[in-house]
């Protein structure tokens, strides 16, 4: 899925999966802007198919980057993810396929 990402800035390709907890996965690359602040993570872009669905409560987050590299959620996804729920985060770390649950990645959330 990454091969749809749009990053001709950074070359760095990303697709996500969510789930909640039906079958049905939302998906999402990054969407990269000449303005770079303007660009999307492809969490996020997931994020938005995932909530339009009608669906609220996030039980899986997948991230994968193209060409084997490592890709984790970065802070602004963590903390944009963990306003529906505490999912599992798989996601290559370190060379490595890691399960993680959200909080360990982000222990504090802001909440309001
Ligand atoms: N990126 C993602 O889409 N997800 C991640 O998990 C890590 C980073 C994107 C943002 C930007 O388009 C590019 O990768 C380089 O940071």
């Amino acid at each position: 899925m990454a091969a749809q990402a749009y990053a001709p800035y950074s070359g760095f390709a990303v697709g996500a999966a969510l789930r909640g907890p039906g079958p049905q996965g939302y998906l999402g690359v990054n969407v990269e802007n000449a303005a770079y602040p303007a660009g999307l993570c492809a969490e996020r872009v997931a994020l938005g198919a995932f909530v339009t669905a009608g669906e609220r409560e996030l039980r899986v987050v997948a991230v994968a980057a193209a060409g084997g590299r490592d890709a984790q959620p970065c802070g602004v996804c963590l903390q944009a993810l963990s306003e529906f729920g505490d999912p599992d985060v798989v996601a290559q770390m370190g060379g490595e396929l890691r399960v993680m649950r959200l909080r360990d990645l982000l222990t504090a959330p802001f909440t309001l």
